[in-house]
């Protein structure tokens, strides 16, 4: 069946972070906001049926994922990634970064230094400030409008109190998407110095036509072996509302650590709806996912012809992976605060501003591709007005 992206849907009245509380989150009303990472699309017509039944059965009881829905991960991870996976590497947890955090009391100790690379998805840093764990900065490398790792200064960062890199593969919101080679290259550095890779994979579905998504954990035995796998369909497939994500670890020693530090605060029970949702949409999903990848592109394709004719020298980083554009602003030689100050309240649009991103993100901002197209232009034109 063919989707309509087009046409928008209201989302406010929903309790939507992105469309209901841009009062608590900003002081101001009314703003079109192309922010938080979910799409304005519904999800596809097989996971709404799947969820309908689910509600019309009437008893919510406790719940556990069946075991259908470990296998159309496994079929799914297989098919879409060549990746072969086993039901007993998995667990099921409420979300990738809940369980992010509990990886961090599972392998590392307060005071333990944590690697990052900016300018990367926030709650990384925040995960490690609120644990008490150290932070620990890679910064990306900008080369032209190309984004790579640092593995020389990666190399000197990390000390005997280093546990643990937390990899972003790939990575918001600078749209990369890892290559095998590099991949290969910081594993054997996190291999040599005895550091576990916790790989969030959660836009690993995101991948734009030119670019192929590896999993860090297939790349070979030592990957697998230190590597932790944080994964989920809900970016994927737009079901963040719905909470469900999988820890995958093949090496049993990590996974019993991760065990049993969920079981101390008891996590373990499933949403009754998550994993009905999930599975629905690994075995149906595929052609809705297509079509979204599509449009994305498309919208890409249409803001970057916007802005090289609107705001010529604005730079947009190429978008390999996500659905999330990451623009170069610098050229305007504002401030931040100018920048948030023209773009938030003068033109009404709510975008995440680079600085929230850490290290590097200073002068750029995220632009949420996944809404219909006339959203995305009456963004740009609003933008637009206010900056030139
Ligand atoms: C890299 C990355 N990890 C994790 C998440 C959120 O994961 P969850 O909703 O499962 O906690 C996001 C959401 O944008 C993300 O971009």
């Amino acid at each position: 069946m063919r989707y309509d992206f087009d046409t928008p849907v209201g989302r406010r009245g929903t309790a939507s972070i992105k469309w209901d509380y841009s009062k608590r989150f900003t002081g101001l009303e009314e703003l079109l906001p192309l922010w938080v990472a979910d799409m304005d699309f519904p999800a596809c017509t097989e996971v709404i049926e799947a969820l309908k039944r689910r509600a019309e059965h009437g008893v919510f009881g406790y719940t556990l994922e069946p075991e259908s829905y470990y296998r159309a991960v496994i079929d799914w991870m297989q098919r879409r990634h060549g990746w072969e996976i086993r039901r007993g590497w998995m667990v099921a947890a409420p979300g990738v970064v809940p369980s992010l955090n509990l990886a961090l009391f599972a392998y590392s100790q307060p005071g333990d230094g944590i690697i990052i690379q900016p300018p990367v998805y926030y709650p990384f840093k925040e995960s490690i400030v609120n644990n008490e764990r150290r932070v620990v900065e890679n910064p990306l490398r900008l080369e032209g409008d190309r984004y790579s790792m640092d593995y020389e200064q990666l190399e000197e960062a990390i000390d005997e109190n280093t546990r643990l890199l937390i990899l972003c593969n790939p990575h918001n919101p600078v749209a990369r998407v890892w290559s095998q080679p590099e991949l290969e290259r910081l594993v054997e550095i996190c291999k040599q110095r005895g550091i576990i890779i916790l790989s969030d994979e959660i836009h690993h579905d995101l991948i734009m036509p030119t670019h192929r998504h590896t999993p860090t954990a297939s790349l070979s035995k030592e990957a697998a072996a230190a590597t932790v796998t944080l994964t989920s369909a809900t970016k994927t497939f737009n079901l963040a509302g719905l909470g469900c994500s999988l820890v995958i670890a093949s090496n049993a020693q990590l996974r019993k650590r991760y065990q049993n530090t969920q079981k101390r605060i008891w996590t373990g029970i499933a949403n009754a709806f998550s994993a009905v949702a999930s599975e629905a949409a690994y075995r149906h999903g595929e052609s809705w996912l297509g079509q979204v990848l599509d449009y994305v592109q498309g919208n890409y394709e249409f803001l970057t012809d916007f802005l090289g004719s609107r705001l010529p020298r604005a730079r947009v980083i190429p978008l390999e992976g996500t659905y999330l554009a990451w623009v170069d602003l610098r050229f305007l030689g504002l401030s931040d605060e100018q920048l948030k100050e023209r773009i938030l309240k003068q033109a009404g649009i709510w975008l995440d501003d680079g600085p929230m991103f850490g290290t590097g993100g200073e002068g750029f901002q995220r632009i949420n591709l996944a809404c219909p197209r006339s959203t995305l232009e009456q963004a740009l034109e609003a933008m637009v007005r206010v900056l030139v």
